[in-house]
C-alpha cells in the first residue's frame, strides 16, 4: 500500500513535471509562432505599403490606417507625411487622412477632382487656406504669431490678397520683360566671372543659382544692387527662411548682423529698400499702390523670396549635362522652343513647389466619380457592407474638408503620363509653352511640326479612339485581357494564376483609361508647376524669362559637371529620391551637383547678332471677353466689386 501509494506520488510528480515542460514548450511554440505571424504580417503590410510602383495594386482609395501606420514609422513628421501621402494617392482618386478633432484631409490623386476645384464654374466653391489655416490643418501646434505672413501668397482669398493682385497684376501682365534681357544677362554672367575668378569656375550650382536669382529679384523688382556683406547677409537670410530646420538656424554660423533671425533680417532689408526702390520698380508700384499700408512691407519682403527660378534652372542645367554627348546642351542653347520644352519638363519633374496651399471646400458637393465603370461587375461587399470608392457613381465632398493638390503627385500620375519618370523634353514638342502663345514667330514653328506626341502621352491610340466607338474598344480589350486570365495562357502555369490575373486587370484598368475619351480633357489638370486658377503664380512671365536666361548663359559659357562625372542621383536615384521637400515649403536638390563654368568668350552684351532670342513672351490673359476691356478695369471689377463673390478668375 505505502510502496503503492509512493509510486503513485512519484508517478503524480513525474506527470506534474512532463505537463509543466509541455505546457512550456507549447507556450513557446505558440509565442515564437505568434512572434513570427505578426512579424510576417506586419512585414507583408511595410512592403505592399513601401511597393512603389503599385500600378499592380488594386486601387486603394479613400481612407487608409496603413497610410498612418507607415507615417508613424517613418517618423511623424510633415517630411515624412507628405512623402508617404504622396506615394500613397497616386495614380488613385483620393486618400483622405483623418485626424482627430479636425477636418478631413484629402491628397487628391486624379485630375478630374483637381478640375473641380480649380476648374470654370466650380472654383467658387473653393477657397484656398491662409497660411495658418494650413498649419492648423496639419498640426496640432498653433502657428508662431512671431511668424506671421500676411504676404499675398499667405492669407488665403481674403481682401488683402485682392488688393494686391489687382495692384501688381498689370506690372507682371503687362510688362514687356523684353527690356530686361540685357539686364538678366548681365547678372547672370557678373557671378559667372566671379566664380571663374575666385574658383577656377569649380562651384556647386544650387549656390550658384541661388545667388544669381537673389541678384535677379533685386535688381529686377527693387532696382537696388547690393555689394559685399549686404549681399552676402541677404543670401544667407533668405536661403536660411527657405530651409526652416536647416542646422545652421541653431549652431550659431548664421552671424546676421544684430544677431537677427533670418525671418526678421530678410524683412528688414525688404522693407528698407523697398521703401526706397527705383520709379517703375515693382517695389515702387507696392509703395504707391492703394494697398493697406500694413500689408505694403510684408509684400515687399515677400517678393525676396520668390526663389524658385533657381530650382527650376538647376535641373534643366543638370539634365542638359547628363547627355554626355553635348548635342542637348547644343539644341537647348540654339533652340529657344525646345529651351522652353526643357523647362517645363524640369518644371514637370520636379515642381519646385511641392505643394500647392490647400483648398477648403465650401460647401458639401457630389461630382461623378471619374473611376465608376458601369460595365464593371461589383466585388463582394466587406464585412461591414462598404462600398468602394472606385464602384461609387459619384464622390461625396464634404464642406470643411481641406484638399491638397500635390504637383508632384499629379506629375507622376501614369494613366495621363507616358513614361513619367524620364525626362523627356520631345513629349512638349507640341506644346512647348507654360504661358500662351498667339500668333507669334514662335507658334507658327511648331504649328508645323508633324509629331503627334501631345503633351506626353499615347495621344495617337487617343485619337483613333476617339473615332471609334468608345465601347467597342472596351469590348475588344476587354476580351483580350479576359483571354488572358485562361490557364492556358503559359504564364499562368509559370507565375500563378491569381497574379496573372490581377496584372490582366490592371493593364485592363489603366489602359481603358489612358486611352479614355477624357484623357486630352483631363490632362491639363495633371500639370501645374505654377498652380492653377485665381491664385496661379502671378510672377510667371518673369520667372520663366528668368530660368530662360539662367540655363541660356550657362550653356554658353560651357558648363560642364565637374571632371565630367554625373552626380549619383541621376544615376543611381528615383525622381523622388532627388527632391527632398523641407517643411513642404520647397522641392530642393537632395545632392549637389559640382560644375565647372568657363570665362565668358564676349565680354559685350551689346551684340545683338549674339543676344539670346527667348520665346517668354506675349502673354494674353486666358479669361474670355477680357480684350474688349483695361486689364485693370476688368479686374478692379471682378475681384473688388464683391468680396463675398469669389467665382471671377483671371485665369480660366
Ligand atoms: C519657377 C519659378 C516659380 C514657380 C514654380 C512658382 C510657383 C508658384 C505656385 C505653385 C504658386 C501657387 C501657390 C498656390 O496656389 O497655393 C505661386 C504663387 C505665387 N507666385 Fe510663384 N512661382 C515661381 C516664381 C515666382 C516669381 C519669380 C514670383 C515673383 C517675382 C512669383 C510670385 C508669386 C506670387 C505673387 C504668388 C501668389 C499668387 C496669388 O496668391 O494670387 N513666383 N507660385
Amino acid at each position: 500500500m505505502s510502496f503503492n501509494m509512493a509510486l503513485a506520488t512519484e508517478l503524480d510528480s513525474v506527470s506534474y513535471v512532463k505537463i509543466a515542460i509541455g505546457g512550456v514548450i507549447l507556450s513557446i511554440i505558440v509565442s515564437v509562432s505568434t512572434a513570427v505571424y505578426t512579424g510576417l504580417y506586419f512585414v507583408g503590410k511595410y512592403r505592399e505599403l513601401t511597393h512603389k510602383n503599385r500600378s499592380d495594386k488594386p486601387f486603394a482609395n479613400g481612407f487608409s490606417m496603413g497610410t498612418l501606420l507607415r507615417v508613424l514609422l517613418e517618423g511623424l513628421s510633415l517630411d515624412s507625411f507628405f512623402k508617404i501621402m504622396t506615394e500613397t494617392c497616386r495614380n488613385r482618386l483620393y486618400t483622405v487622412v483623418k485626424l482627430p478633432y479636425k477636418h478631413d484631409l484629402w491628397l487628391v490623386g486624379h485630375p478630374a477632382i483637381v478640375k473641380e476645384i480649380f476648374g470654370p464654374g466650380t472654383s467658387k466653391n473653393w477657397v484656398r487656406a491662409t497660411k495658418d489655416e494650413s498649419i492648423e490643418s496639419l498640426t496640432f501646434e498653433k502657428p508662431d504669431p512671431k511668424l506671421a505672413n500676411r504676404a499675398m501668397l499667405y492669407t488665403g482669398s481674403d481682401s488683402g490678397w485682392k488688393h494686391t493682385r489687382v495692384a501688381l497684376t498689370p506690372f507682371f501682365y503687362n510688362k514687356d520683360f523684353t527690356s530686361v534681357d540685357k539686364d538678366m544677362d548681365r547678372v547672370i554672367c557678373e557671378h559667372i566671372d566671379l566664380a571663374v575668378s575666385e574658383n577656377g569656375g569649380n562651384v556647386e550650382l544650387l549656390n550658384m543659382t541661388l545667388t544669381i536669382t537673389i541678384d535677379l529679384v533685386l535688381q529686377l523688382l527693387y532696382g537696388t544692387v547690393l555689394k559685399g556683406d549686404d549681399f552676402k547677409n541677404l543670401v544667407k537670410s533668405l536661403a536660411g527662411y527657405i530651409t526652416p530646420g536647416s542646422p545652421s538656424l541653431y549652431d550659431g554660423t548664421l552671424d546676421l548682423p544684430g544677431g537677427a533671425s533670418c525671418f526678421d533680417y530678410h524683412r528688414k532689408v525688404g522693407a528698407e529698400i523697398g521703401r526706397n526702390a527705383k520709379p517703375g520698380t515693382l517695389a515702387s508700384i507696392i509703395c504707391a499702390s492703394a494697398i493697406p499700408e500694413d500689408l505694403k512691407d510684408e509684400n515687399l519682403a515677400f517678393f525676396l523670396e520668390a526663389l524658385t527660378p533657381a530650382f527650376a534652372s538647376f535641373w534643366a542645367i543638370c539634365h542638359a549635362l547628363t547627355d554626355k554627348t553635348g548635342e542637348m546642351a547644343k539644341q537647348i542653347k540654339n533652340d529657344p522652343i525646345f529651351r522652353q520644352q526643357c523647362i517645363k519638363e524640369s518644371l514637370r519633374m520636379y515642381p519646385p513647389v511641392p505643394s500647392l496651399f490647400p483648398r477648403i471646400a465650401q460647401k458639401d458637393m457630389e461630382i461623378p466619380n471619374p473611376l465608376y465603370d458601369e460595365r464593371k461587375t461589383p466585388t463582394a461587399r466587406s464585412w461591414f457592407g462598404s462600398i468602394p470608392v472606385e464602384e461609387r457613381k459619384t464622390i461625396k465632398i464634404k464642406k470643411g474638408i481641406r484638399a491638397f493638390v500635390i504637383p508632384s503627385v499629379l506629375h507622376y500620375d501614369e494613366r495621363f503620363w507616358f513614361n513619367p519618370e524620364s525626362f523627356m523634353p520631345e513629349r512638349w514638342e507640341k506644346d512647348p509653352f507654360l504661358l500662351e502663345m498667339k500668333n507669334t514667330a514662335a507658334t507658327a514653328i511648331f504649328e508645323k511640326r508633324k509629331t503627334v506626341n501631345y503633351g506626353g502621352l499615347l495621344s495617337t491610340a487617343t485619337e483613333k479612339i476617339k473615332s471609334k466607338s468608345r465601347l467597342n474598344f472596351l469590348e475588344e480589350i476587354s476580351k483580350f485581357f479576359a483571354g488572358n486570365k485562361t490557364s492556358s495562357n503559359i504564364r499562368n502555369f509559370m507565375f500563378g494564376h491569381d497574379h496573372e490575373t490581377f496584372m490582366a486587370d490592371a493593364s485592363y484598368d489603366n489602359l481603358a483609361v489612358r486611352t479614355g475619351p477624357d484623357v486630352m480633357e483631363l490632362q491639363p489638370w495633371c500639370y501645374m508647376p505654377m498652380g492653377l486658377g485665381m491664385h496661379a503664380c502671378l510672377g510667371r512671365r518673369l520667372a520663366l524669362r528668368m530660368v530662360d536666361a539662367i540655363l541660356y548663359n550657362f550653356l554658353d559659357n560651357e558648363v560642364t559637371f565637374y571632371n565630367g562625372m554625373v552626380p549619383s542621383m541621376f544615376a543611381t536615384k528615383t525622381h523622388y529620391e532627388r527632391v527632398q521637400g523641407i517643411d513642404c515649403v520647397y522641392y530642393m536638390p537632395a545632392d549637389p551637383a559640382y560644375i565647372t563654368v568657363n570665362p565668358r568668350k564676349s565680354l559685350s552684351f551689346k551684340d545683338k547678332a549674339n543676344m539670346r532670342v527667348s520665346v517668354v513672351d506675349y502673354v494674353e490673359l486666358r479669361k474670355s471677353g477680357i480684350k474688349s476691356k483695361k486689364l485693370t478695369d476688368l479686374l478692379a471689377e471682378a475681384m473688388l466689386a464683391d468680396d463675398s463673390d469669389d467665382s471671377s478668375d483671371d485665369e480660366e
